[in-house]
């Protein structure tokens, strides 16, 4: 049998029936996508194998066809492996290319594969499973993310930093405290690819060009064969809707969004002004010009990737908004968004677990910066109401006073002496100076999800078992 390469062939022989000539070479440069399809080989081949075997099992094709499809689609898929495949884009895409080598391998067996099917279902199934993977990755991706968070937080429950909002000191908080929010957010993220999976778990093969076909498929026995819970109950949604595609995209831009905000407070942590971190050698740069230099750039990255993550989301969903039911051509344009995102996403992930784990956590400069900027005026507020039973618009008043005291002093709330505090409000006494001090003031914040070391530490328990 010839080995020849698959070049001489092009796709306009494989549906070109009824057309006098071959296309433009501008059509066949637009209308390729083998360049970025090929990407689906492997489920593509699956996906064939299980067509071909269902096709034999319900008597469509016989055993002696199926089985040297099968033995062909084995012998390409190693092909491919190998990087011995030569891939035309004359022949468009990754089914083409895949059809026209196996007709060369197998002879005109490879011609009875298509039978109660359509590249638009093909398509569908292949991206599908493309997809699922991917989600599955994100999924034990995030969990190793989750995982080194969970690690951070339990190593610093105690570890006083400032809480910060509009980037000003608020109150304090732990760092174990600020590492186990991020857990709550991948945790998010993670549910949300959890539900994806489920979401798209139901195998379109079969669904065939938009209708379904006359021919006596099994479609339970590929879905079953090919790992879905189920098959698609609609063949023209099957081949129409892309929201798989879009819910991965928006659940990578969701997460890129989390990713993002990490990557700027590392920024900002890892100034020589805050210096709360301090990146390890194998997650920064120095410059080339300025030798004291260390740059976050991994984290700069992981807050870019965001935006280009964000760009297929919108791409994508824009690609889609204006097609008819059922399939289009301009849904060739949703394999790039997606492979793209994903690639970033995986990158991002793993930068950012990569620098959790690694960073030094100078939490001696956390605690200095934790006790400036008056964070403990909340607890001399709520202390005036516990303690002095005023009303709490009344005490914030009184601290107000003493927080102006204290700046025109230049010192801090707990160095006042207790007779400007009691100038201010004399049922001030000493026994205040007990809440004024940054431990005392997360130990006191025991509110369930608050940030005391002893909540934090119950938090931590919790998604233990869960990861
Ligand atoms: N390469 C095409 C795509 O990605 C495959 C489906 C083509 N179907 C068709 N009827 N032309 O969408």
């Amino acid at each position: 049998m010839a080995e020849s390469n698959t070049d001489t062939k092009s796709s306009n022989q494989m549906w070109g029936g009824r057309f006098a000539s071959g296309p433009d070479a501008i059509m066949e440069e637009i209308n390729a996508s083998i360049g970025f399809d090929k990407k689906l080989f492997a489920q593509d081949i699956r996906g064939s194998i299980a067509h071909a075997t269902m096709l034999a099992h319900q008597g469509i094709i016989s055993a002696e066809d199926k089985d040297k499809i099968v033995h062909g689609l084995n012998t390409i898929l190693s092909e491919i492996e190998r990087g011995n495949f030569e891939f035309s884009r004359r022949l468009e895409d990754i089914h083409m290319n895949i059809e026209a080598r196996l007709a060369t391998l197998i002879g005109p067996a490879a011609g009875r594969l298509h039978t109660a099917r359509s590249r638009n279902d093909q398509v569908a199934l292949d991206f599908r499973l493309w997809v699922k993977e991917e989600l599955e990755k994100t999924e034990k991706m995030l969990t190793g993310l989750i995982a080194a968070f969970l690690d951070r937080a339990e190593e610093h429950a105690e570890s006083v930093m400032p809480g910060f909002t509009h980037l000003q000191t608020a109150q304090p908080v732990t760092f174990g405290h600020h590492c186990m929010a991020y857990v709550e957010m991948f945790g998010r993220d993670r549910s949300r690819v959890r539900h994806a999976i489920e979401h798209l778990d139901e195998s379109p093969i079969g669904a065939a060009a938009l209708a379904g076909t006359g021919y006596p498929i099994d479609r339970h026995m590929t879905a079953k064969a090919l790992g879905f819970r189920e098959p698609t109950r609609n063949s023209i949604d099957t081949v129409s809707d892309r929201d798989f595609a879009i819910e991965f995209l928006a659940i990578a831009a969701i997460t890129g969004m989390h990713l993002s905000r990490l990557a700027e407070e590392i920024v900002i942590w890892s100034t020589p002004q805050f210096g709360f971190v301090r990146l390890s050698d194998a997650f920064s740069t120095g410059s080339s010009i300025m030798p004291q230099k260390k740059n976050p750039d991994a984290a700069e990255l992981v807050r870019a990737k965001t935006g280009r993550i964000n760009g297929s989301l919108i791409a994508l969903l824009t690609i889609m908004k204006g097609l008819p039911l059922a399939y289009s051509k301009d849904m060739q344009e949703d394999k790039e968004q997606v492979f793209d995102a994903a690639e970033s996403l995986e990158l991002a992930i793993a930068a950012m677990t990569g620098m959790v784990r690694d960073m030094t956590v100078n939490a001696a400069r956390m605690k200095a910066a934790a006790g400036s900027g008056f964070s403990t005026a909340t607890d001399l507020a709520d202390w005036l109401v516990r303690e002095a039973g005023l009303p709490f618009r009344d005490a914030h008043h009184v601290t107000g006073r003493a927080v102006a005291l204290a700046e025109s002093k230049g010192c801090g709330l707990a160095e006042l002496p207790l007779a400007d505090l009691q100038a201010i409000h004399s049922d001030i006494t000493n026994k205040v100076y007990d809440v004024l001090t940054v431990e005392a003031s997360v130990a006191s914040r025991k509110s369930f999800g608050g940030t005391a070391p002893s909540e934090v530490r119950k938090q931590i328990a919790f998604w233990r078992a869960r990861n």
